[in-house]
């Protein structure tokens, strides 16, 4: 924790601590947690699902973490930088049960990506991470699997194909969670996409097509 981070950052009402078990984590332990997982945490296209995201106080150092990889490794490209910049966020993944927290965690992420690639509301990379996080940060409820609107909870798996393309598949998440399930049963053997099939693909796109 900054010791500063005041116990009213990490409560915002009683109610909401007895409705909901709302106290988000402060930023030390965060940072000590996250590195039990360093290296993970710091990998770019690590994908990091946190199902009850708050606003964003685990969420937002792993963008940090991921970003300070792409710096690293591709500080020196500005083409590179940016769209392994955008691969990170789009592999950062979050539910949250409240909509003002949703929102916050979406608003929280936006201006840590924005802010390093010094990107305006009006530009294409804005643009495309709103896309991007209106889709991976999702006012659900993390139990039953389900948005707000009771529709079942739809991630997109991203991926970098390289020279500046993209692609998306989406998958339900219910799906997703059964998994491990597979594992050390008749079904181990396999493959993962004979028994998860993407309820959507898309064709691969640029970040123009993304932001529009
Ligand atoms: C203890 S707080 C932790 C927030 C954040 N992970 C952090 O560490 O700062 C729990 C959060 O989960 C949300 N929540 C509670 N039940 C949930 C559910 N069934 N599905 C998704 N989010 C839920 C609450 O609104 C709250 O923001």
């Amino acid at each position: 924790m900054t010791t500063n981070q005041s116990s009213a950052r990490l409560v915002k009402s009683k109610q909401r601590v007895a409705d909901h078990g709302e106290v988000f984590t402060p930023n030390w332990m965060v940072d000590n947690m996250l590195d039990l997982v360093k290296a993970e945490s710091e990998r770019i296209d690590s994908r990091v699902l946190e199902p009850a995201c708050g606003s964003g106080n685990f969420l937002v150092p792993v963008l940090r973490r991921k970003l300070a990889t792409v710096e690293a490794r591709y500080g020196k490209s500005d083409f590179e930088r940016r769209h392994q910049a955008l691969l990170a966020l789009m592999c950062i993944y979050g539910i949250e049960l409240l909509a003002d927290n949703t929102v916050e965690c979406r608003e929280s992420l936006i201006e840590v990506f924005t802010g390093y690639l010094n990107a305006k509301p009006s530009d294409d990379w804005h643009r495309a991470a709103e896309r991007v996080l209106a889709a991976n940060i999702i006012q659900g409820d993390a139990l039953s699997m389900t948005t707000a609107e009771g529709e079942p909870i739809v991630f997109p798996e991203w991926g970098y194909l390289g020279r500046g393309r993209f692609q998306r598949r989406d998958f339900r998440y219910d799906n997703l969670t059964q998994r491990a399930s597979f594992q050390g049963t008749l079904w181990d053997h396999l493959e993962e996409s004979e028994i998860f099939t993407p309820t959507k693909e898309f064709p691969a796109m640029t970040v123009e097509e993304i932001a529009s």
